[in-house]
């Protein structure tokens, strides 16, 4: 009998890795709780049309990648129901926001959400079929200020404020504006007009995209067709005042809590409800699924699933995505050589020499100490195990301040004045 396996795209997380997604989690719980959050959990599965209505009929996680099913009636009075796994969780969190009346507080609500997504793509490293996201939405009437640039800033600094918590180090922010509905039907006119005389010389992929949804192209990865993709019309030509006013608070508020970023014309993102701001923090270590997360605007969502005017900004984390992120940042700390390894020639010296290693450790270096039992060969060559360079503390250095350090890579070796030691590391 074969043995059953987990299925394509799917996958059993166990100890002690499940410790790293508790830890994940446990800090998107302390950043969600300071920024006044509460936690909803909405059903795994929802009914097919709220996906359709609310995602978009022509994205790619609609046509192609939702495990939808007919849900069979059991008894005559129930009627047969065609039902999805939720491919993301917005649409679900927009539906429970217009059944519970929660616009009727006058308040924003903020919510989050940690749980599993289903979309049936090709998986490949950082990309399964069952996946998690760890999301957050706020959203309101626009009496209560839902509609104010301040609340992407906002939403934006806090993702910034719990990767840093995470520790993941060199994440990146791309962000854009799609600017309104009326502003993206305009832009999505001129791509057609422009895409149509050069669509035949695409990938054929990007030739369907420009029938049937052409923001799609624009985000397209086909190395061919960047010349021509780059030569597209670009979006912020075609929003109007109040969006490209809009636009440049939300950056002032960025600019004015440092927080870095780069515009990117092209990230208009795969989901058809966004308008404004669409943003992506993206890590170079995930290799092509490098996006951690992603997020925007959705002003006109709760009205297209029939509610009342209620618009929203949020995002959701890949926590695959997280998980291996700081995995690979680990196994590359624990590989790295330290900045220094601190020999003291003779025991007489081996305080000062952890005197000098504790200067160095508080500087932020990383650092390791040697011993001055060791003979020099022996210090030379546990140094060169360790660290990129080895700097010697021996009677005459410590009387005149000056160091020997010699780099291992290049053999060089030079004097260096304690006051200047911490930078020659570094
Ligand atoms: P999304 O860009 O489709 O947006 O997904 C958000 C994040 O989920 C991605 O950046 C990625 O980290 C992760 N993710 C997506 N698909 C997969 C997959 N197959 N395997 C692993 N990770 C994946 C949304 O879902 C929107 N609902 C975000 C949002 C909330 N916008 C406004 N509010």
């Amino acid at each position: 009998m074969s043995t059953l396996k987990a299925v394509r795209g799917t996958r059993d997380l166990l100890p002690p890795e499940t410790e790293l997604w508790n830890h994940i989690e446990a800090t998107a719980r302390r950043v969600f709780a300071r920024y006044n959050f509460g936690e909803i959990r909405t059903p795994i599965f929802e009914d097919t049309s709220l996906f359709a209505r609310g995602v978009g009929e022509e994205t790619d996680i609609v046509s192609k990648e939702m495990y939808t099913w007919e849900d069979r009636a059991r008894a005559q009075s129930e009627k047969s129901q065609s039902l999805t796994l939720r491919p993301e969780n917005t649409a679900g969190v927009v539906r429970a926001y217009i059944e519970h009346k929660l616009g009727e507080t006058g308040l924003l609500q903020k919510l989050f959400y940690i749980g599993p997504q289903f979309r049936r793509e090709r998986p490949q490293k950082g990309r399964y079929r069952q996946f998690w996201q760890i999301g957050a939405e706020v959203i309101g009437p626009p009496s209560a200020g839902s509609e104010s640039p301040l609340r992407d800033a906002e939403v934006i600094e806090m993702l910034a404020t719990l990767l840093d918590e995470l520790g993941i180090v060199g994440w990146k922010l791309e962000i854009n504006s799609v600017g309104s509905s009326a502003d993206r039907a305009r832009y999505v006119a001129a791509l057609r007009e422009a895409l149509a005389p050069v669509k035949d010389r695409m990938c054929e992929d990007n030739q369907r995209r420009a029938e049937t949804n052409p923001l799609r192209v624009l985000d397209s990865k086909d190395a061919g067709d960047q010349e021509i993709i780059d030569g597209l019309p670009k979006i912020a030509e075609y929003l109007d005042a109040e969006s490209t006013e809009n636009f440049r608070q939300v950056l002032a508020a960025l600019n004015a809590c440092a927080v870095p970023y780069t515009v990117n014309p092209r990230l208009v993102r795969g989901l058809d409800y966004y308008t404004r701001t669409t943003f992506e923090f993206t890590h170079g270590g995930l290799g092509a699924q490098n996006a951690l997360l992603g997020g925007g605007r959705y002003d006109g969502l709760s009205e297209v699933l029939g509610g009342p005017k209620a618009p929203g900004i949020g995002f959701a984390m890949g926590e695959d995505r997280l998980v291996l992120t700081l995995q690979a940042q680990a196994a590359e700390a624990k590989a790295a050589l330290a900045d220094a390894f601190v020999a003291p020639l003779g025991e007489g010296l081996n305080a000062e020499a952890l005197k000098l290693a504790r200067e160095l450790r508080g500087a932020g270096l990383r650092v390791e100490l040697g011993d001055g039992g060791f003979r020099l060969k022996k210090s030379f060559e546990m140094g060169n195990k360790l660290a990129r360079k080895i700097v010697l503390l021996g009677e005459d250095e410590l009387s005149s301040g000056m160091l020997t350090v010699k780099d291992f890579a290049t053999g060089e070796q030079v004097k260096i004045a304690r006051t200047n030691l911490t930078e020659a590391l570094r």
